[in-house]
Order: C-alpha cells, then structure tokens, then sequence
C-alpha cells in the first residue's frame, strides 16, 4: 500500500504521516527533507539557494547530508528548500529515489507537495492535509518559541504566506490537491483527531 499526504507548510502532514505509518506498518519518507538537505549542502558550501548551477550540484550530492542532521530543521534551511524546490532540474533528481523508496515490498507513506500528483500518482490512498494560514502560522510560531527562537506571531504568518506562495506558483509541479485525493482540513482537529480522520479514510479505501 502506498499513502500520499501532501499540503502546505505547517498543516501538521509530517506528524501525521509518521503515526499513519506507524499504525499501518508502512515505511515513511519525509520528502521535504530531500529538498532541505539540498538546501543545506547549499549553505554549507556558502553558495547561493538562487544559483540554478549551485542547486543542481547539491541535488546530485543530496546523499552527502544525513536525513536526521537537525539543521535540516532550521528556518533558513526551509526558506532555501523552498527556493531549490522550484528548479525542475532540482526535481528531477529527486525524483528517482522517491519512486525507488514508494516501491519497498511492504508499503510506503511518503509527505510532501506533489507526492499524489507526480511522485505516485498511482497511490492508493491520498491525503491533502491543510488548515487555515492563522492556524498553521500559530502552530509553527509555538513550536519556534518552545525553541527558544525569537519571533513575532505577524513575522511567521508573513513568512509563512511567502513560502505558500513560492510553493503553490512555482511552473514545476506546484502545491496542488489532486482530483482523487482526500481532503483534510485540520484547523479544528488537534493531532488525534486528524489521526482517527486519516484511518477512517485509509480503511475505507
Ligand atoms: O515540508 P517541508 O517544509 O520540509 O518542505 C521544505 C520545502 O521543500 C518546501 O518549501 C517545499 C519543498 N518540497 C517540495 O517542493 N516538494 C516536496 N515533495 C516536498 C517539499
């Protein structure tokens, strides 16, 4: 079986990709996480997430950078993910071990923008998680502050209107609901409820 969950920033699509994976026995691949380790390997190299040559040299090394390096999670990492994201070049490159990791024998969760719509297409169960933008911008402004980061709530609303755009106006496979796919509007479930939703709609497929 292969699940699709695709949304925004902040909908809550990764802890809720993780926990479906953990209930169905399925794999999970955080596809974001390839775009924010090209993204590093960027700024590491002190190169620039705008420079289509430096981009497409970072996706062919993606491997270099280890999936689980905290600053994958960093904000600056996301703003260049988010920018190295919209090169198709980029794309393509990450393209492979996407559809290589969806194909293991015992089944997949991946999370990402275009995982129902590119990615697998043929997924037998998709997603489309969001919710409000003061909804997302809230959730992500209380995890930056129990990091310690100092913010405003209005700075990572901006910030988070940005990235929406930059992800769903981008030429190569924008943020997109796929016709077939399932809508869940999280912005009044809190993560067990988007759970219990997320099953009802698994096991009815
Ligand atoms: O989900 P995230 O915030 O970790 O994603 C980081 C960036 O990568 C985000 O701006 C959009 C991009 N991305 C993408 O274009 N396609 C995916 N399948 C996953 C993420």
């Amino acid at each position: 079986m292969i699940i699709a969950v695709d949304g925004p920033v902040a909908a809550g699509k990764g802890t809720l990709a993780r926990r479906i994976a953990h209930i169905y026995k399925l794999d999970y691949l955080d596809t974001g996480a390839l775009y924010r380790a090209v993204g590093l390997k960027i700024l590491r190299a002190g190169r620039d997430p705008e420079d289509p040559a430096a981009a497409v040299d970072a996706a062919r090394h993606v491997g270099d950078v280890a999936l689980d390096d905290p600053a994958l999670r960093e904000e600056a990492t996301g703003e260049a993910a988010s920018i190295v994201a919209a090169n198709q070049e980029v794309r393509a490159a990450l393209l492979q071990y996407q559809r290589d990791f969806a194909k293991r024998p015992q089944g997949a969760v991946l999370d990402g923008r275009d995982i129902g719509t590119v990615v697998c297409p043929e997924a037998d169960v998709k997603l489309f998680v969001t919710a409000s933008a003061e909804v997302r911008a809230r959730r992500r402004f209380d995890e930056l502050i129990a990091k310690g980061t100092d913010t405003t709530y209005e700075a990572v609303l901006e910030d988070l209107h940005a990235r929406d755009a930059r992800d769903a106006g981008r030429d190569s496979a924008p943020l997109k609901k796929a016709e077939d796919a399932h809508l869940l509007d999280t912005s009044k479930l809190d993560i067990e409820a988007a759970v219990n939703a997320a099953c009802k709609i698994i096991d009815a497929a």
